[in-house]
């Protein structure tokens, strides 16, 4: 029997469907409240709203459950390539081998930059962030590549989705290559994706660059842990550009832009610079009591999530992998990792995080392993970008094939003036 929702208004009364999905909460389809009722939903930062139907991926933040296509990000982290993960949210299914052949062909074959792009990096000062340079080259490829602005044939939809996920690594490494005044490295077939970008990354035209199969495995792992994760910022911003037809390329630059705040994918950059501004365990209690001071404006950074009530599971997994990077680059004792370690355990247990449920979240660690993998925290978030990019063409993919696709046009709760006369400028 369908569930309903009732909601009454003076003598009105309205029954709206309650709709369930496979997972998770049911939703109520309030889609009749504005003609029925005359009246909107008001939902501010849309933390209790769902905005779309998907089937990418799914997140029980009170028991801290991550799915990829019902696929446990833990054993995505442990078993997958990012490859596999790619095929795996852009198509829907793990690829079988021939079709996983297959699609690393043609994921190789379009790592290259048109060679014209090399010349926007030049435009930026060499001390610009890498995530300006991320932006901005991203959302002009779309001059490179007008077919893809008719959205409407699906093959141009999955060539743009093949060229932003195939060259958003190259884009990445040559930013950080600028901003050190060091010659690009172009991209090799032989290499996987995580080998290509560490390539790109590290290696430098006066020698052949060896990949270190460590870093290459926790690459892999970090770009798996970050590849999709719902209706966050960033993705809500592309699926918003998105459903008004513009092209991907533009759409992808205003995720980036959304990712880049230090709420969002600017917190595993805000991590390390915390944690060196506390330096060392003593400082720990008076940092808390900063952060717990509601009028100071610090905040624990890499702590609390709006879904995540629980812990994150991606923290889980980057605490894990920390370990194991350090311990197999042979770090014995990292004196962030030994802060950050005793930061969680006294954060854990202060009844200030206890109440609020407050969790370490995937940032938490991932700095720490990325500096010690020698990225500097400058490309932290860019590497997050990158990551995404996977997940953002993948919603933008599903949204734009959705039938009955419209733009996005959330309401508001007006509290300005009413109308009013105008004053002329020598009576005002
Ligand atoms: N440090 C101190 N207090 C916090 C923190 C924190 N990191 N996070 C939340 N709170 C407090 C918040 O002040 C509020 O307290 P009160 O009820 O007394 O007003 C309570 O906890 C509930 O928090 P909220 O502000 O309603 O939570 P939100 O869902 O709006 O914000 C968040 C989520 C991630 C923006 C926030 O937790 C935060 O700013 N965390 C630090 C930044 C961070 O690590 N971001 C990465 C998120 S995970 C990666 C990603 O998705 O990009």
């Amino acid at each position: 029997m369908q569930k309903v929702a009732t909601i009454s208004i003076g003598e009105k009364t309205v029954e709206m469907p309650v709709i369930s999905g496979t997972l998770g909460q049911d939703v109520i389809d309030i889609r009749k409240l504005p003609a029925e009722l005359n009246v909107f939903s008001f939902d501010p930062g849309y933390g209790e709203t769902a905005s779309c139907n998907s089937k990418i991926t799914f997140i029980n933040g009170e028991k801290g459950i991550l799915l990829h296509r019902g696929y446990p990000i833990g054993q995505l982290a442990e078993h997958a390539s990012f490859e596999e993960v790619i095929y795996l949210l852009l198509h829907g299914e793990l690829p079988t081998e021939k079709e996983y052949k297959s699609f690393k062909h043609t994921l190789i074959t379009h790592t290259l930059l048109h060679e014209q792009i090399r010349n926007f990096f030049n435009g930026f000062r060499r001390d610009a962030h890498p995530m300006a340079i991320l932006c901005g080259t991203v959302g002009a490829l779309s001059a490179f590549y007008p077919d893809a602005s008719d959205i409407t044939v699906p093959a141009h939809r999955e060539l743009a989705a093949i060229r932003l996920i195939a060259k958003i690594p190259t884009i990445t490494a040559w930013a950080y290559k600028y901003t050190q005044g060091e010659a690009f490295i172009y991209p090799r077939n032989d290499l996987n994706y995580a080998e290509n970008f560490l390539s790109m990354m590290f290696g430098l035209r006066s020698e052949e660059y060896r990949i270190n199969p460590i870093l290459s495995r926790a690459i892999n792992r970090i770009l798996i842990l970050h590849a999709d994760h719902e209706q966050n910022a960033s993705t809500s911003t592309v699926r918003l550009a998105g459903s008004t037809g513009a092209n991907p390329f533009a759409c992808v630059a205003a995720g980036i832009a959304a990712l880049w705040g230090p709420a969002h994918g600017g917190a595993n950059e805000a991590v390390l610079k915390m944690l060196t501004h506390i330096g060392k365990k003593e400082n720990i209690p008076s940092f808390l009591a900063q952060v717990k001071d509601k009028n100071s404006g610090v905040k624990l950074m890499g702590f609390g999530h709006r879904v995540y009530k629980n812990f994150d599971p991606r923290a889980k997994i980057m605490q894990k992998t920390c370990h194991e990077v350090l311990a197999e680059l042979g770090i014995k004792d990292d004196p962030l990792l030994d802060l950050a370690m005793e930061l969680e355990n006294v954060a854990l247990s202060d009844e200030y995080f206890v109440q609020r449920k407050l969790y370490p979240n995937v940032d938490f660690y991932s700095g720490i392993i990325l500096k010690a993998m020698g990225i500097p925290t400058s490309m932290f978030t860019p590497l997050f970008a990158l990551a995404r990019t996977t997940g953002w063409v993948s919603q933008w993919k599903e949204m734009i094939e959705e039938p009955g696709q419209r733009i996005s046009r959330p309401r508001q709760l007006y509290t300005g003036y009413a109308e009013r006369q105008f004053v002329p400028i020598e009576k005002r």
